[in-house]
């Protein structure tokens, strides 16, 4: 099956005929569901299959959203001992991201195996999460229904206007057209032996040295702003002082560096605009 026809035709299936999936074929589901993109590739996931009729009636008995009879369900849980283990924590947003795109995988293949699914996030978690027995790490983010069907459902209408793509003129000179003015050239050299020294000797270096290094690179980009485009030249110093005094900062180990990098967004995007 092509992806496209996967994408475009594949609905939510809430009603279910009574023939049982061949476990082979879960594991083909699961299987790609393990397939998607996660960020890090920490896959920060766990999925709990169940297709016994008991733990489908247990599940759906906390799980309002389960309309219909699935012949099976997928339980898909973040593992939150994995993202602790990584000192993850403030990425942990993420890990719901990854969870998601695994089950989109799932519900895919699903499609393609002729299976029907259904997300639904309408359930108890920690009622399911002690129903179930799972590991305290783990929690329950996303059930899919699955079950074959005599009959796909409509496709509920979708809404384009959401989408924006940038237009492009075709007048405007292409990046590869426009002229590199040479000093450009000296400097990105250069910048290019500052960036990967650094990460060469990071090696040896408190990993959190990287960071000083980023904006010790980030200002150095400034003073190249500011001395080769007289227009840019205040807001450059100014993004500078602001990277300059959270490096100093981030030295001493004071969380107020953040506001400082803040800052230099700021008067960024203060830049992007001018
Ligand atoms: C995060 C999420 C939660 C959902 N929860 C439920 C649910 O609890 N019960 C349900 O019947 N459908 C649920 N759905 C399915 C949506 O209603 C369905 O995707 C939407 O109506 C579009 O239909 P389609 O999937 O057929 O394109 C959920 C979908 C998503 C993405």
């Amino acid at each position: 099956m092509k992806v496209g026809k996967a994408i475009f035709e594949r609905r939510s299936v809430r009603f279910f005929n009574e023939r049982q999936i061949d476990t082979s074929i879960l594991r083909e589901i699961l299987i790609a569901g393990i397939y998607a993109p996660s960020a890090g590739n920490l896959q920060p996931w766990e999925f709990y299959c169940y297709c016994q009729p008991d733990s489908v009636d247990r599940i759906r008995s906390v799980s309002p959203g389960i309309i219909g009879k699935p012949k099976a369900i997928v339980v898909a849980c973040v593992n939150e001992k994995k993202i602790k283990e990584q000192k993850l924590e403030k990425w942990a947003s993420n890990a719901i991201i990854d969870v998601s795109m695994a089950c989109q995988n799932m519900m895919l293949k699903a499609f393609e195996l002729g299976v029907g699914s259904c997300p639904v996030t309408s359930f108890e978690n920690d009622t399911l999460a002690k129903a179930l027995a799972l590991p305290s790490y783990v929690k329950p983010l996303i059930l899919i229904a699955l079950g074959y069907y005599d009959k796909l459902p409509q496709t509920p209408p979708r809404d384009e206007s959401v989408i924006h793509i940038e237009t492009r003129s075709c007048d405007k000179p292409s990046q590869e057209q426009a002229k590199i003015p040479e000093d450009a050239i000296n400097f990105a050299t250069e910048i290019l032996g500052f960036l990967v020294t650094s990460a060469k000797i990071n090696t040896r270096e408190p990993p959190s040295y990287a960071i000083m290094r980023l904006l010790e690179a980030a200002s150095k980009i400034c003073e190249y702003l500011a001395s080769s485009y007289p227009e840019r030249r205040d807001i450059s110093e100014s993004i500078k002082n602001e990277l300059d005094t959270a490096s100093s900062l981030y030295f001493i180990g004071d969380d107020n560096y953040i506001s400082h990098l803040e800052k230099a967004l700021e008067q960024y995007l203060h830049l992007l605009s001018s």
